[in-house]
């Protein structure tokens, strides 16, 4: 399996078309076509604002219009909707590919306008798992090279069999390059029956500015309860496993908790069990839901740990990188690739998930004695500076881009 690329020299913006056609041995700036399938800004949107930052000039397809509408335009690429809106919400991880059918003339449809928006560029890259299979087509159609930026992990945990199916006989067929942004992600991939040649690991990268005030004045700041003090930051979603983190709350009198995020899917019901599990666990008082936030990186200064309890394996997580890049410690659970960006626990505690005992253990250990963890976090901030930044990722997705363009 092949690492990350080696960097490439990305272009200064308006200076970058000598450097990337010298590059790529392709007479011009190679042009590319985002695809999106949503407007919402969850990590892969968030991945994608960051990854496009070099390519001005290029062209987004979005399903439907929403924040990284503005996001992608800021970053200077002409955006394109489709005539009719879709909703593809139908279109479920774990339905059976029936689903489909009563949509499927749209799903034609939209093919066709984004064949017709390939057809102007050189290479297709796909954020998106939705975003991917329309794509396969459309690329297909105009004999474009695709690029699948594959942010999922593809395992039984996260989609059902046939569309794991699916989705690899595609990829092996249509897909220049599948990019995932961890060592687990690939390992899904492969073991799914994708093609190991596709693939190119490119950990996701972040840069964000560390608040210089200290928590105390943060926290008071923010209107936070004096007093030890933890947060998730995780979109709420089943899989994330913010009812882990209140079940161990429940073992820990005297601990306050944020919980950081919105049910940005529908997840609403399990939004409106997790505040069942507030009631039944009488933590009103401690446990403070402060929804969907844009200061998670100063949110997450003012806490004493970052809890990352997902239950299913993580695809990547920023969450994180941001809360290693502040300098504030983790606790994770051991799932996916949280193990690859803590260094196997050297920059982080891992808990199994599920297990609320042990992430109560693990809480209080650290709680009880911050000093003990002090090397392991600044591990944490120097790796996450070293590894994770934003301009490392985007010159190994520039260099996959230009390789890709140079074989079209
Ligand atoms: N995030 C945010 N506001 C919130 C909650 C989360 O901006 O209220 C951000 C968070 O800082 C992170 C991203 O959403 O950058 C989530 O990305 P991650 O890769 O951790 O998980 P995903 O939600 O994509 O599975
Ligand atoms: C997905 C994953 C998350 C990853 C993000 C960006 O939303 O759930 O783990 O960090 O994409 O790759």
């Amino acid at each position: 399996m092949t690492d990350v690329l080696p960097a490439a020299t990305l272009p200064e913006r308006g200076s970058g078309d000598r450097v990337l056609a010298a590059r790529s041995g392709i007479a011009a700036r190679p042009s590319v076509l985002f695809v999106s399938h949503t407007g919402t800004m969850s990590g892969a949107e968030l991945v994608l604002r960051d990854a496009v930052q070099p390519w001005t000039g290029s062209t987004a397809f979005l399903f439907e219009d929403g924040a990284l509408t503005d996001a992608l335009r800021g970053q200077g690429l002409e955006i394109r909707l489709p005539r009719r809106r879709t909703s593809l919400a139908a279109l479920r991880r774990d339905a059976s590919p029936l689903s489909a059918l009563p949509v499927l003339g749209r799903l034609g449809a939209l093919v066709l306008e984004i064949a017709r928006a390939a057809r102007a560029c050189d290479v297709v890259y796909a954020n998106s798992q939705k975003a991917f299979l329309l794509s396969a087509f459309a690329a297909r159609c105009v004999g474009r090279p695709l690029v699948w930026h594959l942010h999922d992990i593809l395992d039984s945990a996260h989609f059902g069999r046939a569309q794991r199916i699916a989705q690899v006989c595609l990829a092996n067929l249509c897909a220049t390059r599948v990019i995932v942004p961890s060592e687990a992600a690939a390992r899904a991939f492969v073991q799914g029956g994708g093609r190991r040649s596709l693939i190119r690991i490119v950990p996701n990268g972040l840069d964000l500015d560390r608040d210089p005030r200290p928590a105390a004045a943060l926290r008071a700041e923010l209107g936070l309860p004096a007093g030890p003090l933890v947060g998730v930051f995780s979109r709420i979603a089943p899989w994330k496993g913010q009812d882990v983190l209140i079940e161990a709350l429940a073992r820990l009198p005297g601990l306050h908790c944020i919980v950081v995020g919105a049910p940005l899917f529908g997840e609403d019901a399990y939004a409106a069990h997790l505040r069942d599990l507030v009631a039944k666990y009488r933590l009103s008082d401690r446990i403070t839901f402060l929804g969907q936030r844009d200061d998670v990186p100063r949110l997450m200064q003012a806490v004493d740990v970052v809890v990352h309890p997902s239950v299913d394996p993580e695809p990547f997580g920023r969450t994180l990188v941001e809360a290693m890049r502040v300098g504030v410690p983790v606790v994770a659970t051991d799932a996916g690739a949280s193990a690859e960006i803590l260094d196997g626990g050297a920059a982080g505690t891992l808990v199994p998930p599920r297990r609320p005992d042990r992430l109560a253990a693990a809480l209080s250990e650290l709680l009880d004695n911050p000093d003990a963890f002090a090397p392991r976090t600044d591990l944490a901030r120097e790796r996450a500076l070293s590894r994770y930044g934003a301009d490392r990722m985007q010159r190994a997705l520039a260099d996959i881009i230009l390789q890709v363009a140079g074989r079209a």
